[in-house]
């Protein structure tokens, strides 16, 4: 059974199909996109081995041609270097303005090919198909699309919405078990950040979940995909609400930089860290019960799943740097930290200016393992 989401946002409004299958089904489900029956794919090599040929097979069937560049996989992937070799493969095809790019694969191609097609000739269509847990509830959906420099991540690049998002819980069999649990950190975000029904219903089914039920997968990712697609259509540039998706996500990105962006710690995993941590601020603020912050470390570590940040295996910097490395987050302003916070699971809010010396006290705790 497929399921669709809607993200309405005016003319830029699009649905999202949930369910299996969907990549063999990709040239039914995009036709009527098409003015011409031809499509450029922008995927990885990892992601070519594994679903480029169903993906093809599905548009041949119903008679789309399709070229396709695979490029190395790898979050070094999203650079000015790998952009531009897209753009101008994308020009030397004779792409058009009329016609439709699609990206097959994880974040990294979802954002490198939605930027590449939000650039090209001043903007044309794309469709997203998302190949992680991650790419599926988080960044297939809402129009972030963009490119690492040496400054930071994701600090160039552009809102552009998708015209179509197909996830295909199908190939979520793939991933490795760490991949799928990183990309549950985000799912949890959802239930943490706004919906306390949902966060009960993953302590419930979380674990089977897990294992490889479809069907709750699927229902995983439509919970949380309808999520995303409510906040967006409220705030599709960030002006507000959105920033909610934020949460976990300061202390993330401090623990991302501090482990260089590498396999030590993947970006789901830094965000349910970083979920947890924002709980345990909001605790020690009188926010809400110290028994919050213990159930969301409770549900991670019953998942098999990083929770603390002695599971980032190596050493960190002290609560200081951590600090430092948090003040260079995007989301300051005027030099003011702002975090989500929350007064209770499924209650997020956005908290200005919170005092350091409390988060300093969180982190120092939780590097000396008193969390
Ligand atoms: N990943 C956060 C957002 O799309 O706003």
């Amino acid at each position: 059974m497929t399921n669709t989401v809607r993200v309405s946002l005016d003319t830029r409004s699009y649905d999202v199909q949930i369910g299996c299958g969907l990549i063999g089904d990709a040239g039914r489900q995009m036709s009527p996109l098409l003015a011409r029956p031809r499509v450029a794919i922008l995927t990885d090599e990892k992601v070519a081995g594994l679903h480029l040929e169903a993906l093809r097979d599905g548009l041949s069937v119903v008679g789309i041609d399709s070229d396709t560049l695979a490029l190395p996989p790898g979050e070094a992937t999203k650079s000015w270097a790998q952009l531009s070799r897209s753009v101008e493969w994308l020009l030397e095809r004779r792409i058009e303005r009329r016609d439709v790019v699609v990206a097959l694969g994880g974040g990294v191609i979802g954002d490198l090919a939605g930027f590449a097609a939000a650039i090209l000739r001043r903007g044309v269509r794309f469709v997203q198909i998302p190949t992680s847990l991650l790419a599926q509830v988080d960044s297939s959906v809402g129009g972030k699309t963009g490119i690492n420099t040496p400054q930071g991540k994701n600090l160039v690049g552009a809102f552009h919405q998708p015209s179509l998002v197909l996830a295909d819980i199908g190939v979520l069999d793939t991933l490795s078990a760490r991949d799928f649990l990183a990309g549950y950190g985000e799912v949890v975000k959802y239930g943490l950040l706004g919906d306390a029904g949902f966060f009960e219903w993953l302590e419930r089914h979380g674990p089977v979940l897990a294992v490889g039920d479809r069907e709750l997968r699927a229902e995983a990712v439509r919970r949380s995909v309808q999520m995303k697609a409510d906040i967006v259509a409220r705030d599709e540039t960030e002006q507000g609400d959105r920033a909610l998706l934020n949460l976990g996500h300061t202390f993330c990105h401090a623990l991302e930089a501090a482990t260089g962006y590498s396999e030590r710690l993947l970006h789901g995993e830094g965000v349910a860290i970083g979920c947890a941590l924002a709980f345990e601020t909001s605790a020690r603020l009188g926010l809400c019960p110290q028994e919050e912050p213990s159930r969301v470390r409770a549900h991670l570590k019953a998942m098999g799943m990083k929770t603390d940040l002695r599971d980032i295996p190596g050493d960190l910097p002290d609560a200081d740097g951590l600090l430092a490395l948090m003040a260079q987050d995007k989301k300051v302003i005027d030099g003011q930290l702002r975090f989500i916070l929350a007064r209770g699971i499924g209650q997020a809010f956005v908290a200005e200016d919170v005092d350091p010396g409390i988060v300093r006290g969180v982190l120092a705790d939780a590097l000396d393992s008193r969390i």
